[in-house]
């Protein structure tokens, strides 16, 4: 198959590193892609951004897969446009998408199917939405409708942090029309994991689960990030059958039945943000593709040929197939530049590429070559990620060698999987 990929991070170069693995795959051209991409195969400079220059392309060049890999292009409908052109895509239409790209829209048709996730009120109105403040109690979370880079969500502490929170979305716009319409719900206490499965609109893949790292600083101190590590299988919960079982049959199957019923069947993968409460599993928010960094742990344990998958879902014969994952632990940890996610400054020299023991993988982000060197270039910079046999020797093993890798400023956790 000749294959386009669209995206341009880490997510995006492990899973060209996955498909171009894959003997179904005769040629992988990557938009826009990155400098990890650029190795396995060929850059095409066109932004994620650009819908119908995606599409044409797609068309022009005769491709007979599209692979998206973040959400932007998911709402911008490009899974529409390449479906009405007869070309094979992985990622959901942007209505079924809406379940990432509209958390109103997530959230009712939770509540409406009996899914459980947070207490919440939707506002369109300021006003509404700081009288509501007198019912509730704190702290609560306070979250732009649409997408926001992952910072739409605040977590409030008390009322004056919910107001200017409210002020700062709704009046201040800070998320421009993201924030037209806000969530405000309960604050739910547990443990958190991102559980993962294929769907091809009816049928769904057994899942798999990751633990991510989205607070920057260690022992989960603020301030939230797109990620700052992962690893997998969930060690610190029982990830078990029982607890398989009780989320496939609650939040998976009722969601994808959910949307089939109204006539938007979700086929891709199903990013599930959960909450393991004492009352049991809640929903945090719905996602409509592979997360980053959960990308970086879950594809190296991923033994089921990803492609062969994605014909699948295509296919409409999921059932058919059985979606293996080995038994490895996968750990993964995310070099960032000083300053993220906030100001940060670019353009510093990265060495130590060659110095890595062969069994770490490196995913380039946020990096670019200048005068044949390569230089950072974004916040999250590049991610480490391995397999090992135990989730201890993994950590050990990505914390043997992630000094080796050096530019100014660069910063990572010291705790992921510890
Ligand atoms: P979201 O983008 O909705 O996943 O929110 C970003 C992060 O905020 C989540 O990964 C959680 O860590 C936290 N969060 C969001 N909603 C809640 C909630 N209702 N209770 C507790 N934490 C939350
Ligand atoms: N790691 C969180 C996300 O991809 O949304």
């Amino acid at each position: 198959m000749k294959i386009l990929l669209i995206g341009n991070g880490a997510r995006e170069h492990c899973i060209a590193w996955k498909i171009s693995q894959s003997p179904l795959c005769s040629e992988l051209i990557v938009a826009p892609g990155n400098l990890g991409t650029e190795e396995i195969a060929e850059n095409v400079e066109i932004s994620i951004d650009d819908t119908k220059k995606l599409h044409e392309f797609a068309i022009s060049s005769e491709f007979d897969l599209v692979i998206i890999g973040p959400e932007a292009p998911i709402e911008a409908g490009l899974s529409n446009l390449l479906i009405d052109s007869g070309i094979k895509v992985f990622g959901p239409t942007k209505e079924a998408g809406m379940l990432e790209t509209s958390k109103s829209f997530a959230k009712t048709l939770m509540k409406k199917n009996n899914i459980p996730t947070a207490k919440f009120e939707v506002f369109t109105d300021i006003t509404d939405a700081k009288n509501y403040l007198d019912q509730i109690e704190f702290p609560l979370v306070i979250k732009a409708d649409g997408l926001a880079s992952g910072k739409g969500v605040v977590i409030c502490k008390d009322r004056q942090q919910s107001l200017n929170t409210i002020e700062m979305i709704m009046k201040d716009k800070k998320f421009g029309d993201a924030g037209k319409s806000i969530v405000i719900e309960e604050f739910l206490i547990g443990q958190e994991i991102s559980v993962f499965s294929f769907t091809d609109g009816e049928n769904f893949s057994s899942l798999v689960a990751a633990c991510d790292y989205k607070k920057l600083f260690d022992s989960n101190l603020a301030p939230n990030t797109g990620g700052m590590g992962a690893f997998s299988p969930p060690k610190s919960i029982h990830w078990d059958h029982n607890l398989q079982k009780i989320i496939s049959e609650s939040i998976i199957s009722p969601v994808i039945q959910a949307l089939n019923e109204e006539g938007n069947p979700y086929k891709g993968i199903l990013y599930a943000g959960l909450i393991l409460t004492k009352e049991g599993p809640k929903v945090l928010e719905f996602n409509c593709r592979f997360g980053d960094p959960e990308t970086q742990v879950l594809l190296p344990r991923l033994e089921t040929d990803l492609l062969e998958i994605i014909l699948s879902i295509n296919a409409g014969n999921l059932n058919e197939i059985k979606v293996e994952w080995n038994d490895s632990y996968s750990l993964a940890v995310v070099l960032a530049s000083a300053g993220y996610p906030n100001v940060f400054q670019t353009g510093y020299e990265i060495s130590g590429f060659d110095d890595l023991d062969q069994n770490i993988n490196i995913f380039h982000s946020g990096t670019k070559r200048v005068q044949g060197k390569f230089v950072t270039n974004g916040g999250r910079v590049l991610t480490l990620s391995t397999i090992s046999n135990d989730l201890a020797s993994a950590s050990s093993l990505i914390y043997r060698n992630i000094d080796k890798v050096n530019f100014e400023g660069a910063y990572y956790r010291h705790d992921i999987g510890k």
